[in-house]
């Protein structure tokens, strides 16, 4: 299996079976998350425990690829601190916009989604979760758009 098969497989799963699905009661943080170019929202409510995301999960209507994202988001980003989330943030990013380069080491699963930046009307899909989680987390208004 080579690695876009291997990449296309996690995006598949992840969609069918998205981890972390739903909404934590009595949340520290929330936000909503819209994409002007197809209508999709997304809500992510998070725990804290100190600067550490506790739990997080999302929940609402999207594409493959965004609610793809935002499982793996969730999985990546649960028992991190506000710090390792922006950095990790930081290396998404690059990965979504940087056209050639090879995905970070440390991405893990996540660095299946870069197979989208072949697709810029996509990369607003993957990036919906990770815009939405600033918001979540206090860096932002509680309700973003995308555009
Ligand atoms: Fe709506 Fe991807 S088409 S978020």
């Amino acid at each position: 299996m080579d690695l876009k098969d291997l990449y296309r497989d996690v995006i598949l799963d992840h969609n069918r079976h998205p981890r972390n699905f739903g909404r934590i009661e009595a949340a520290d943080g929330e936000a909503e998350g819209h994409n002007p170019l197809c209508g999709d929202r997304l809500r992510l409510s998070v725990r804290m425990n100190g600067e550490r995301v506790e739990d997080i999960r999302f929940e609402g209507k999207g594409c493959a690829i965004s609610t793809a994202s935002a499982s793996l988001m969730t999985e990546a980003v649960k028992g991190k601190d506000r710090a390792a989330i922006q950095e990790l943030f930081g290396k998404v990013h690059a990965l979504l916009t940087h056209h050639d380069a090879a995905p970070d080491a440390t991405l893990g699963k996540l660095a299946a989604l870069s197979g989208v930046r072949e697709f810029p009307v996509r990369v607003k899909c993957a990036s919906l979760c990770w815009h939405t989680l600033n918001a979540a987390l206090g860096h932002g208004a509680a309700t973003i758009s995308t555009e």
